[in-house]
């Protein structure tokens, strides 16, 4: 499907998101043929940039951070698209900017897109509707964190409501986009065979791992104030743990899996302090924008408990961290040993039952489980069934999360998008490590992060790193 014409507003434009995913995403949704024939993409931020500049910042972006080589006929019909306003040229410049795009186009949409940190979000409304840039025709896209705390979350939601309806604002979170992400709603609610196992009677542990070894590289503007926690957990984790752990929805719309979202984010627990470990990498405070005494955390690992009748006990633990051994995006669902043992010699060890998902993209899902070794004796051995997309599935149309996330706010599709109350309870539940943060333990670039993190999951143990 393709959308309506459309005016794009990209606030942020110059920026670390917009370099990396946003403008090589909308030049791929360009080259896949999934933009309108009549679209502009104005770009807006602070730094001095005119048409001419944006365009070959844009040109740069794409070239270091697209996913193929740039198209020379594509990219002169995208570059013919974008213009600049600086923020330092006042909101009326915008707005003649906006207004000349739209002449241009004729009857059109308008999508602003916030790609910028949470305490800009409101004054950038105000400007959109002192614009009149708030009409019907306009939809906003809000990039994450949304917000820093929860009452700072509760206000931002307010002034949006003031300034758009529910179904103009599309608050993003790029995991959801993700076609692994997606396919754990296909997995469970689209087989008869991994559902009836999901759940307290037979899963032991879950596990959420997203180890990264980016360092923070040039984004400690950004960084400095967020930390992992806010950068990760109270976004892409746990809006991620909301897919594994919610009821099954009635239909695939999105309020059907916002209200599901929402009854499971309602049931996890305050996070206890004593359940979470913060942790900083050696070096961290060399980086450049990094105050000297820093107590920003750069890895956390956290206890998290669902209580209601699916997940009461199951201990679910969550890990994420910048400067770490290896990037992964790992879900793993550990299955209970069998009631008995009923195999000579037949030594449990863990991890022998479990349910993985690998959500890089594409992504695949990995079932480990106990096998006969072959020969005259019944030996177990441990086996694996791997599920690739590339081997079940043509790739080449495959859409990246931004990609699909952008195309489906432009359709003003809002089922991979999050909810407001859903987000405000996620606030709501780290209220305690918020005010309470706790010690940070330092750890060396390249390792699994402060030891405390092993304890924390005792008795058992990660997954990752994975034996060769
Ligand atoms: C972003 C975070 O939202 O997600 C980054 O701000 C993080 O710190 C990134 O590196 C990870 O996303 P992905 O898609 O690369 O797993």
């Amino acid at each position: 499907e393709i959308p309506d014409p459309h005016v794009v507003v990209l606030f942020g434009a110059s920026g670390d998101l917009s370099a990396r995913k946003l403008l090589p995403g909308f030049y791929h949704l360009e080259r896949a043929g999934l933009l309108p024939a009549a679209y502009r993409i104005v770009g807006t931020a602070t730094d001095e940039l005119d048409d001419e500049s944006f365009a070959e910042h844009a040109r740069q972006a794409v070239e270091e951070f697209g996913r193929t080589e740039v198209d020379a006929h594509v990219w002169d019909r995208f570059a013919a698209r974008l213009s600049y306003v600086p923020t330092t040229a006042g909101p009326a410049a915008l707005g003649a900017a906006v207004s000349k795009a739209r002449e241009e186009l004729g009857e059109c949409r308008l999508l602003h897109y916030l790609a910028v940190p949470p305490a800009a979000f409101g004054s950038i409304i105000a400007t959109l509707v002192e614009l009149g840039l708030n009409g019907d025709d306009a939809r906003v896209i809000l990039e994450k964190p949304f917000g820093h705390d929860y009452d700072s979350a509760v206000a931002l939601n307010r002034t949006l409501e003031q300034a758009f309806d529910d179904a103009q604002i599309f608050r993003i979170d790029h995991f959801l986009g993700k076609e692994a992400v997606q396919n754990i709603l296909a997995l469970r609610f689209a087989n008869g065979l991994y559902e009836p196992l999901w759940n307290r009677t037979n899963i032991e542990f879950v596990q959420i791992d997203v180890p990264e070894t980016l360092s923070i590289g040039d984004r400690a503007g950004f960084y400095e104030g967020t930390g992992a926690y806010r950068d990760m957990v109270v976004t892409h984790l746990l809006q991620l743990l909301s897919y594994i752990a919610m009821e099954p929805p009635v239909e695939l719309s999105a309020k059907a899996l916002r209200d599901e979202k929402t009854k499971v984010m309602q049931s996890m627990r305050m996070i206890d302090p004593a359940k979470v470990v913060r942790g900083q990498y050696e070096g961290y405070l060399d980086e450049d924008g990094v105050a000297p005494d820093s107590g920003t955390e750069t890895f956390i690992a956290m206890e998290v408990q669902i209580d209601n009748w699916r997940w009461a006990g199951v201990p679910i633990h969550l890990r994420t961290g910048k400067c770490m051994a290896e990037s992964r995006r790992t879900v793993v669902l550990d299955f209970h040993e069998p009631p008995m043992r009923m195999f000579p010699d037949e030594a449990q060890h863990q991890g022998a039952n479990q349910l993985v998902f690998d959500l890089s993209e594409p992504g695949s899902i990995t079932a480990d489980f106990q096998a006969k070794v072959p020969g005259p004796t019944m030996r177990l051995g441990p086996a694996r069934m791997i599920f690739r997309y590339e081997q079940s599935f043509e790739t080449d149309n495959q859409l990246m999360a931004y990609e699909r996330l952008i195309h489906d706010a432009m359709l003003g599709d809002a089922t991979l998008f999050t909810g407001a109350e859903g987000i405000e309870r996620l606030w709501a539940i780290s209220a305690d490590v918020l005010a309470d943060p706790g010690p940070l333990h330092p750890y060396p670039k390249g390792s699994w992060g402060p030891e405390a993190a092993q304890h924390l999951v005792a008795p058992f143990s990660w997954r990752l790193p994975e034996a060769d």
